[in-house]
């Protein structure tokens, strides 16, 4: 049942707020600054962390890699599944092996799961399915909460992803010692509020939905992201390559020069991924060097930022102010429904788009 929309896609992206609302109550509640985790759950004993996915999942846990070092001080190893189970990677008994599925049925991600068993001090998964394979042979399985996802590309069980990924972030830096009780209540609050914040992002979809007629009409697109808003641009090219056929890549903004601007010309679209944060000036040179090659850029900035850099942006996309901490959740709705919206002009098969599968259970 689509509910009124016309595809299971754009459903998935509308429930959003409620479902990330649904999964703050369960692990959040209504006050306070505790979050309901197993007792299990030590970051007190732990050297590091090392995080394993697939496609949208693995960068969901590239995402969470930012926040468990910046915010808890825990140095985080991340991998793609299908490399980390052939590459025999030494694990110390100090480290937990956490992986992301929505599935939970992934066969590289499973694979790499039962690599790290008796070797890992620990096996946590984070799953939208809790009956599944991944979820029952880990010690322990942390739900999503994000309901039946049926769109082949991933969109709210990536949020959902980051949403869980973010609250356990935010235990490990109360658990070492790391923030201040201040900065956790400032943070929990915020993360209280993101379901009207979603909102508000979403009521920007005519928006998105004008910039996805110029992208329909390009080969090739760019996304370029910094510090939080990198794993985001991969995220964003990978949506739309899935859906869309458009041939999209992701760079973080600084790698720009180090090679891929020799591509950019009039015809190449370059999303920004860039909220007035510290690093905002740094993106704004970026984009700079990019319009000064006549490439077209699609700023996706708050209102601050907009004021700032949009005079010159080829389109700008407005999102609401967010603490900088929150904000690839935020992003991601931009990312989702530009490649919704470009997938729906060039008429694609939006749910089923052509050679993927919604569960990849063989290698
Ligand atoms: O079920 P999983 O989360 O383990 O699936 C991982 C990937 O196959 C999945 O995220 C895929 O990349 C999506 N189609 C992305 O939209």
């Amino acid at each position: 049942d689509k509910a009124g929309h016309k595809h299971f896609m754009a459903k998935e992206i509308a429930e959003q707020p409620r479902v990330i609302g649904e999964a703050l109550r369960h692990y959040l509640g209504a006050e306070g600054t505790d979050i309901a985790l197993p007792d299990e759950i030590d970051f007190t004993k732990l050297d590091r962390l090392t995080m394993v996915a697939c496609g949208t999942a693995f960068y969901a846990c590239l995402t969470a890699k930012y926040w468990f070092e910046q915010i808890a001080g825990m140095p985080v190893e991340v991998d793609v599944a299908s490399e980390f189970r052939y590459r025999e990677p030494p694990i110390s008994d100090r480290t937990a092996a956490l992986f992301v599925s929505q599935s939970g049925e992934t066969a590289d991600t499973l694979a790499a799961l039962r690599y790290c068993q008796g070797k890992a001090d620990q096996i946590l998964s984070v799953v939208n399915v809790p009956e599944s394979s991944i979820a029952r042979e880990s010690d322990v399985a942390l739900p999503i909460l994000a309901g039946v996802e049926i769109g082949v590309a991933s969109t709210k069980a990536f949020t959902c992803q980051l949403t869980v990924l973010l609250l356990l972030a935010l235990e490990a830096a109360k658990q070492r010692g790391r923030m201040t009780p201040e900065r956790l209540a400032d943070l929990t609050s915020h993360m209280r509020a993101l379901p009207t914040v979603l909102n508000a992002a979403l009521d920007e979809d005519a928006a998105m939905q004008a910039c996805a007629t110029g992208l329909a009409e390009a080969q090739d697109v760019l996304f370029l992201g910094r510090g939080l808003m990198y794993p985001l641009a991969l995220e964003g090219a990978l949506k739309l390559k899935e859906i869309s056929y458009i041939h999209a890549e992701a760079y973080a903004s600084g790698e720009l020069k180090h090679g891929p601007i020799a591509l950019i010309d009039r015809n190449v679209p370059v999303v920004v991924f860039a909220p007035r944060d510290s690093l905002f000036e740094k993106s704004v040179s970026n984009m700079q060097e990019v319009m000064a090659r006549e490439g077209k850029v699609l700023l996706i900035s708050d209102a601050a930022g907009a004021k700032d850099a949009a005079a010159d942006a080829w389109k700008t996309i407005t999102m609401p102010a967010i603490d900088p901490v929150l904000a690839p959740i935020v992003y991601a709705i931009p990312a989702q429904l530009l490649a919704y919206h470009t997938a729906v002009a060039k008429g694609t098969d939006v749910d089923q788009p052509r050679n993927l599968a919604k569960s990849v259970t063989v290698e």
